[in-house]
């Protein structure tokens, strides 16, 4: 067993610590209070190659393991989670989808520009499906050589700042999950409206939209894979999203953590360091723990996938475990802070309302739980 990283998972994490700092920094509480989608920052982590890390440079990724990546989401999500949510969808559910369960030709003409500079979504929710996610109401009518889309896609992560869309829809009620089919849509295609942008309670920087379908006309060869491919497809691709966003959540409390350690040694009260009174001391110590106890899971998840080994139950656990920590970390942090921890001046205001979609989004809290269960009774 080694717990070692390499060089190059060094350099990589260094380089997302440097451009973090550097980069989303200085302007990430702006955008948080206007809902700015951070454009030009992603722009720059696709020069530096975090938009598409995973994937065999021949379509121009970076061909770096899962480590790298969790590792550079990380330090990405200590600064700005909006920025890395972006950063998480474009690798593990676009990119790793389609390299993985695509065709050549899809790899050609939407890998290979989604590797390099991004944006993907990924629209599996809907208004009345969401973890009961084999209840599509979107349709895709098979008419030949194409199919007709209908329907509507909420809370969708890039829905207005993404060219490329894998919509999952039903083409067949009857066969329940085995008439659900993953198709590729391109921004601007006939029928294809981006709806309202979400107000919400965190990760506000990031692009939350609707989106409408009506009679979307959409080539075969868009479809992912087999006739009936289209659930099994978005439940692969979201084992991995798992891994990626509980790095996500890792993040977020290891950001939220570190920010609390230097303010409580930096404040005084009743003539010394905040850090020298033992209910705080203590409060550090739990909240380290439980870091490193999720940052463990995230790696061995993230390990097991690069292993080609069954990560299913692993990634879930990563994510149920990085994400309920989240919010004990990121609470603790804001109580450390005291009120300059409730303002927005203060940066663990935002970490503690950011870090709640985490037990939302790719699978609730609950989802995984049943995840989890079902591969320990299997
Ligand atoms: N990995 C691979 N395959 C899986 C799987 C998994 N984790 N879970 C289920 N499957 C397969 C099953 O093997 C089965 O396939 P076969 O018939 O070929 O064997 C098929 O899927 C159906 O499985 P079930 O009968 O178990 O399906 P179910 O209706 O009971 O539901 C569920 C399964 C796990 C609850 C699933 O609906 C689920 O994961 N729901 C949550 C959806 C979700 O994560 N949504 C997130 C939205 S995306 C997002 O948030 C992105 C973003 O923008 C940030």
């Amino acid at each position: 067993m080694d717990f070692q990283l390499t060089e190059e998972h060094l350099a990589v994490r260094n380089a997302a610590r440097n451009f973090a700092q550097t980069d989303l920094l200085p302007g990430v509480i702006d955008r948080d209070t206007h809902q700015k989608f951070p454009s030009e920052q992603i722009k720059k982590m696709a020069e530096l190659g975090f938009m598409g890390m995973m994937v065999d440079p021949k379509y121009n990724g970076g061909g770096m393991d899962t480590i790298s990546y969790v590792l550079a989401m990380e330090e990405i999500s200590k600064v700005d989670a909006s920025a890395s949510v972006c950063m998480s969808v474009n690798n593990s559910l676009v990119c790793w989808g389609l390299e993985r369960f695509g065709s050549e030709e899809q790899k050609e003409r939407y890998l290979k520009p989604l590797a390099q500079y991004g944006i993907g979504a990924f629209c599996l929710s809907e208004p009345e499906a969401g973890s009961d996610a084999t209840s599509q109401r979107t349709t895709a009518e098979d008419k030949g050589d194409f199919y007709i889309l209908n329907g509507t896609k909420n809370w969708i992560t890039n829905g207005n700042s993404a060219n490329v869309y894998i919509v999952i829809a039903q083409t067949d009620a009857s066969k329940r999950h085995k008439g659900i089919n993953a198709f590729i849509l391109e921004r601007g295609m006939p029928g294809f409206v981006v709806g309202k942008k979400e107000d919400k309670m965190g990760i506000r920087g990031s692009d939350t939209h609707s989106l409408m379908f009506t009679d979307v006309k959409i080539p075969k060869a868009n479809r992912i894979g087999e006739e009936g491919f289209g659930f099994n497809f978005a439940m692969s691709t979201l084992n991995g999203g798992r891994i990626g966003i509980a790095s996500q959540a890792l993040g977020i409390a290891a950001g939220a953590y570190e920010l609390a350690l230097k303010y409580s040694k930096e404040r005084k009260a009743f003539g010394k360091n905040l850090s020298d009174h033992q209910a705080i001391q203590f409060k550090l110590a739990e909240m380290a723990t439980k870091i490193d106890a999720a940052r463990l899971l995230v790696h061995q998840a993230a390990w097991l996938k690069d292993q080609k080994k069954d990560f299913v139950k692993a990634a879930a656990m990563a994510k149920l475990y990085a994400s309920q920590i989240a919010q004990e970390v990121t609470t603790e942090a804001v109580q450390i802070h005291g009120g300059y921890g409730y303002v927005k001046e203060y940066h663990v205001e935002r970490m503690m309302r950011d870090a709640k979609i985490t037990q939302i989004y790719e699978g609730t809290t609950e989802i995984q739980k049943m995840v989890i269960s079902r591969e320990l009774l299997r």
